[in-house]
């Protein structure tokens, strides 16, 4: 039997035939808003379950529960609200108590929200408790300060799910469920990230295989900040190495159309969350988990889940420390189980790197696979394909 959905029931919003013919032929006489590409990849995650319990956007008090509390209401954490900004004038031609067609990014109508509740926060608040800093050099805040003044809270009927490339890796939790039931994976564990996987993130996702039955490879694909390697890109990295350095049936790639809000420790937790929504028992949390600068203390994302209850997190966290290669081991350890000091440990910086790539240079094979070294270099330089 799989793992229980966050708040007990795996959430599906989405209308299927007669029923979803009828909601758009209604959602075009609707008064309507437009969102952002990334409120339409919120929609999606609501429409499919990934950010079960929320059947919609969050209200006044379930905004201030996480915000105040990390929980959605009593026994059910939650520490990122899930919001619908609008500005002052949207938010004055619409009633509470009616629909709201919803159309997004690309032009379609994708979604009714049942508008139950229109309602404000102070946006620096926001930014302080969700990011911990108000800086706007930090892309969540920025996007945080960029909103509307006014929130849209309410179910939501989609009328379209969301297709984004490499579609066919796309799996719901429904999907991911189901293959991990078919291949009876027990202890299932997801790897999350938003970078190509580099000999550490590898080091890490097997030494969790080491404990588990299955490994979710489950790379972030919803909005990045601009600087981040594009999907795509990293999108080849992931099937080279999955072709070659892992086997096949302990390891499953799947991709998650969630947006990266660069959190760190709340987003540690959100990211549990969802991915026990998908199926998940367990969840790799390395050093600086969804940080980004040096907003957030490298084991911020450790310590936080202190503050939760075990039995009701429903996922088990994997606390994985600094990982390197270290010469004088000879392979891969972290400063827990490596006796040597920094002068025989392979690290390179971010910048560094892409330095190297940008020069037509691979890094070092102790950092990087040749094989995920040779598509970023094609990336880095411009090179076709
Ligand atoms: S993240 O924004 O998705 O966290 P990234 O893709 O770099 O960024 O990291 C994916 C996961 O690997 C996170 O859990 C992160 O903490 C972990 N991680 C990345 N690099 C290392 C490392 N060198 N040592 C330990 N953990 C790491």
């Amino acid at each position: 039997m799989s793992i229980t959905p966050h708040g007990g029931e795996l959430v599906n919003r989405i209308l299927t035939d007669e029923v979803r013919t009828a909601a758009l032929n209604r959602a075009k006489k609707m008064s309507k808003i437009k969102v952002d590409t990334y409120t339409a990849f919120d929609i999606d995650c609501i429409a499919k379950g990934m950010f079960s319990p929320l059947k919609g956007f969050m209200n006044e008090e379930q905004t201030r529960n996480a915000l105040d509390r990390m929980c959605l209401r009593p026994g059910i954490p939650w520490t990122i609200p899930i919001l619908l900004s609008v500005s002052q004038a949207d938010a004055d031609r619409l009633t509470e108590g009616s629909e709201v067609a919803i159309e997004d990014d690309r032009g379609d109508l994708v979604a009714i929200l049942h508008l139950a509740e229109k309602f404000s926060v102070d946006k620096t608040e926001l930014s302080e408790k969700v990011y911990r800093t108000t800086d706007p050099a930090h892309p969540g805040v920025a996007y945080t300060l960029s909103l509307g003044p006014v929130f849209l809270a309410g179910d939501l009927d989609v009328l379209k799910a969301r297709e984004i490339e490499f579609q066919e890796y796309n799996l719901t939790p429904v999907e991911t469920r189901a293959v991990f039931e078919e291949r009876g994976w027990k202890r299932i564990v997801a790897f999350q990230t938003r970078n190509p996987i580099h000999r550490a993130h590898e080091y890490l996702t097997k030494c969790a295989l080491e404990v588990c039955d299955g490994l979710l490879i489950h790379p972030l694909m919803g909005t990045t900040k601009s600087d981040d390697i594009p999907g795509e890109v990293r999108m080849e990295c992931y099937q080279a190495l999955l072709e070659k350095y892992y086997p096949k049936d302990h390891a499953l790639l799947s991709i998650m159309p969630v947006n990266m809000r660069y959190a760190g420790p709340r987003e540690a937790i959100m990211h549990s969350i969802v991915r026990k929504n998908y199926g998940c028992t367990h969840f790799i949390v390395g050093r600086d988990h969804a940080g980004v600068g040096s907003y957030y203390g490298t084991y911020d994302a450790h310590y936080i889940f202190d503050e939760f209850d075990p039995k009701e997190l429903g996922i088990t966290p994997l606390f994985f420390d600094h990982s390197f290669f270290c010469k004088a081991c000879g392979n891969m350890a972290s400063i827990k189980t490596c006796p040597h000091g920094k002068e025989d440990h392979v690290f390179l910086s971010g910048t560094k790197v892409r330095e190297m790539l940008g020069r037509g240079e691979e890094p070092p094979v102790e950092f990087t696979r040749h094989e995920v070294a040779q598509i970023l270099i094609r990336w880095a330089t411009g090179a076709a394909k």
